[in-house]
């Protein structure tokens, strides 16, 4: 991609400004929002230049965007521009709360039971992929390569299509799942949703699966389509989308880099002031605070183990690290009572005054002191009932510089198709082999630990955050040279 081209488009910034009105006059804090996709765009922008168009989330401010909401990112090198759209608060109730965060989300994780068909939700997800559209058509010019992300934007590429010359190239990478056409046909606007994508040259998933999905639910819904489903290929009233798995991955050497910057001292100190015997066996989860992950699940496999195994009990911990999201959702404030309560209950009933069997940590910690609790817990449990790819579970092998943790991973998580072989594999509503499970994981010896982890490590080495920019971008030239001779 030659530099200033390329235009990233997704509902997440990168980062957010927040300001501190205080006595000593204004203080200005830049963060950086938890979550797989912004984690592992920001790296490749920092590469490619160009501009990012997202949801300025919180204050707009003059001091720190100029008059088009643009300012330079990230803030302390300055490799591309972010543009910041501000949305009105019925806005982003409507569109990203409402029927983002409560239609698509749930429904693309096989929820359906969960989701929520409020006409206004609709109305306003249509007005803000319009400005998206917009923000898009603005910025763009004949040759931009305009990268979409997510379920946010189903509608805009076609808008965005309608509107710019062929020589513009349009791709689209779905960072979930995509459902089968029997959960997908439940969805009122499902032709529009399909419509919508199909405005796009070429649309990633993370896995074969959720493109043979996607195939079918357009086979299934859009008479007109025409399916190529060995070329990955549709096309739709003259359109042609190419739709092709791109597993994604993490930036293993800034994860390792920051686990090697740590050392014992820090693992002491961590354990001491999370009250952790230096003996005891630490298992570790990481997860935003959303339903599909399956910490309900894993805490109650965990629960299983102590009560089977009363020879567990003093000697494991388990370390939950979360991160609270989509606050404002019942079924994410549900969610949050329930881990709660799991995790009380669990305490209640086997803590003693020198052992808490589950330690609860909600609070920000920094990018250090994260990768050193990967680096140093014996076991990683990751427990999705459903996850598009999950990027924790990498992020744990690369940590693994001394080769001997554990990785537990759900079959139902996408990262499973390319590390499932090399971890121990659980269904997460299995509660008694998820505990042994656990078991086995926690009592494996060295050299076994060794040889799956350094498999593992090779795998999301190789297959990392460049690797799957290249081979996204790489397909985008095919196809342009090959649009380019037709
Ligand atoms: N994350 C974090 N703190 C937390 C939970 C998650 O920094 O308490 C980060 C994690 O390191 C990873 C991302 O958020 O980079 C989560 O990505 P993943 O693909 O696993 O799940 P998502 O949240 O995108 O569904
Ligand atoms: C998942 C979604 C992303 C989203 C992230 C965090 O990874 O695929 O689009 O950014 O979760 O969720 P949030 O609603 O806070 O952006």
């Amino acid at each position: 991609v030659d530099d200033g081209e390329l235009i990233v488009v997704s509902n997440r910034q990168p980062y957010t400004h927040s300001y501190d009105h205080g006595d000593g006059g204004r203080s200005i804090t830049v963060n950086r929002p938890a979550g797989g996709l912004t984690a592992g765009l920001d790296p490749v922008m920092q590469e490619t230049d160009g501009t990012w168009i997202a949801w300025g989330d919180g204050e707009a401010d003059a001091d720190v965007t100029d008059d088009n909401g643009k300012v330079r990112m990230p803030p302390e090198s300055e490799a591309y521009t972010l543009k910041r759209l501000w949305l009105t608060d019925e806005e982003v109730e409507g569109y990203y709360y409402g029927y983002s965060n409560r239609v698509l989300w749930p429904l693309c994780h096989g929820g359906t039971m969960k989701t929520d068909y409020v006409e206004r939700y609709w109305q306003r997800y249509q007005q803000v992929n319009e400005t998206f559209a917009d923000a898009v058509v603005e910025t763009a010019g004949a040759d931009s390569l305009i990268w979409f992300q997510d379920y946010h934007f189903t509608l805009a590429p076609r808008w965005v299509r309608d509107s710019l010359p062929d020589s513009a190239f349009l791709t689209h990478f779905w960072h979930i799942t995509w459902p089968g056409w029997d959960t997908f046909r439940a969805c009122p606007q499902h032709e529009q949703l399909l419509e919508g994508l199909l405005g796009n040259d070429l649309l990633g998933f993370h896995v074969e699966r959720y493109c043979r999905n996607f195939l079918d639910c357009v086979d299934e819904a859009l008479d007109d389509a025409f399916i190529d489903p060995e070329g990955g290929r549709v096309n739709y009233e003259g359109h042609t989308t190419v739709v092709k798995a791109f597993p994604m991955g993490i930036d293993p050497d800034s994860i390792r880099e920051h686990a090697e910057a740590v050392d014992d001292d820090f693992w002491r100190e961590f354990q001491s002031s999370h009250g952790i015997d230096a003996e005891t066996s630490v298992i570790v989860g990481v997860d935003r605070l959303d339903y599909t992950k399956g910490i309900v699940e894993r805490l109650d496999a965990l629960e299983r183990l102590l009560e089977t195994r009363p020879e567990y009990r003093g000697e494991v911990c388990y370390v939950q690290k979360a991160n609270e999201s989509r606050s404002l959702i019942p079924d994410y404030q549900d969610l949050q009572t329930e881990v709660q309560e799991s995790i009380d209950r669990i305490n209640d009933r086997f803590g003693t005054d020198d052992w808490q069997p589950v330690i609860y940590i909600n609070e920000f910690i920094p990018q250090r002191e994260l990768c050193g609790l990967y680096r140093y817990a014996d076991v990683m449990l990751v427990s999705a009932v459903r996850d598009g790819m999950n990027l924790v579970s990498k992020e744990y092998v690369a940590a693994q510089v001394d080769d001997d943790g554990v990785l537990v991973l759900s079959d139902q998580a996408g990262a499973h198709e390319e590390l499932g072989d090399r971890a121990l594999t659980i269904n997460p509503y299995d509660t008694d082999a998820f505990a042994d499970t656990i078991e086995r994981a926690l009592t494996m010896d060295g050299e076994e630990r060794a040889e799956r982890m350094v498999a593992l490590r090779e795998r999301v080495e190789s297959n990392d955050l460049y690797a799957w920019m290249e081979s996204i971008f790489d397909t985008v030239d095919e196809l342009r040279a090959k649009d380019a001779d037709d």
